[in-house]
C-alpha cells in the first residue's frame, strides 16, 4: 500500500499543536496548505528547516497558503525547541503551528514514515488544495534538508496550473513561459491564450510543445 498520495483526501485528523487542537480540514478550510514533517525536535537539519519556513512565511502568506509543521515529540518539547529555532534563524518568528505526534500515529496516517526505518518520520511535505486533496508530495530522507525555494516554485506551478490549462516545463521559474496542456487543441489555444503562443519546430512535426506566457 503506498499510503496517502496524490489525489487522495487528507484524513480529517484532530491533532495537538503549539496553537492548540486542530482538525485538519478546518485548518485547511479553503486554502492551499503545506504540511511538512520532521524526524524530531532538537535535531540539526530540522532546526534549519523550520527556521527557513519561518523566514519564508511571508512568501506563503502572500500566496494565501497556510503552513503546518509536524514533529514526533510533544507540544512542551516543541515550545522549548521553537526558542532555538528562532535564535538560530536570525529571530524569524515561528508563526505557524507545529503538530505533536509522540506516538507516531499521525505520520503513519499521513504517509510521512521513512520506508527504510518505519519507526522514523521522513522529511515529507504535502501540498493540500482547498478541496482537501493532496496536490503534491515530497519525500526526502532525514539526511537531506529541503530547499524552500523549490517548495515555493512548485507551489507557484500548482497555483498557475489550477487557473489555466497549462503545465510548467523543466526548471521553470515564475515569469518564464509555460506550456499549453496537450488536451487543448490549437483552435482552443487561440481562444484561451489571446496573447498568442509559440510552437516548437520538432523533427516529428507534431505540434505538442507550445509555449505561452500567463
Ligand atoms: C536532523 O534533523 O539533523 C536529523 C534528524 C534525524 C536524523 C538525521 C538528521
Amino acid at each position: 500500500m503506498p499510503g496517502l498520495t496524490l489525489g487522495d483526501t487528507l484524513p480529517n485528523l484532530e491533532v495537538e499543536t503549539t496553537h492548540g487542537k486542530i482538525k485538519l480540514h478546518d485548518y485547511v478550510n479553503n486554502s492551499y496548505t503545506i504540511i511538512f514533517s520532521h524526524p524530531g525536535d532538537f535535531t540539526p537539519v530540522c532546526t534549519t528547516e523550520l527556521g527557513m519556513m519561518a523566514a519564508y512565511a511571508d512568501k506563503f502568506a502572500q500566496r494565501g497558503v497556510k503552513l503546518l509543521g509536524l514533529s514526533c515529540d510533544d507540544v512542551n518539547s516543541h515550545n522549548e525547541w521553537i526558542k532555538d529555532i528562532e535564535a538560530f534563524n536570525n529571530g524569524h518568528k515561528v508563526t505557524y503551528p507545529i503538530a505533536a505526534d509522540p506516538k507516531k500515529n499521525i505520520i503513519k496516517q499521513l504517509n510521512m514514515v521513512d520506508p527504510d526505518d518505519t519507526q522514523s518520520p521522513s522529511r515529507a511535505l504535502h501540498i493540500v488544495g482547498p478541496d482537501k486533496k493532496i496536490k503534491l508530495s515530497f519525500l526526502y530522507p532525514a539526511s537531506t534538508g529541503r530547499n524552500m525555494d523549490e517548495v515555493v516554485r512548485a507551489l507557484d506551478s500548482l497555483l498557475k496550473a489550477s487557473k489555466h490549462k497549462i503545465a510548467t516545463p523543466a526548471n521553470w521559474k515564475p515569469g518564464e513561459p509555460v506550456v499549453i496542456a496537450p488536451s487543448v487543441s490549437n483552435d482552443e489555444a487561440k481562444e484561451m491564450f489571446p496573447q498568442g503562443f509559440d510552437t516548437a519546430d520538432l523533427p516529428s512535426k507534431k505540434e505538442y510543445l507550445r509555449f505561452t506566457v500567463v
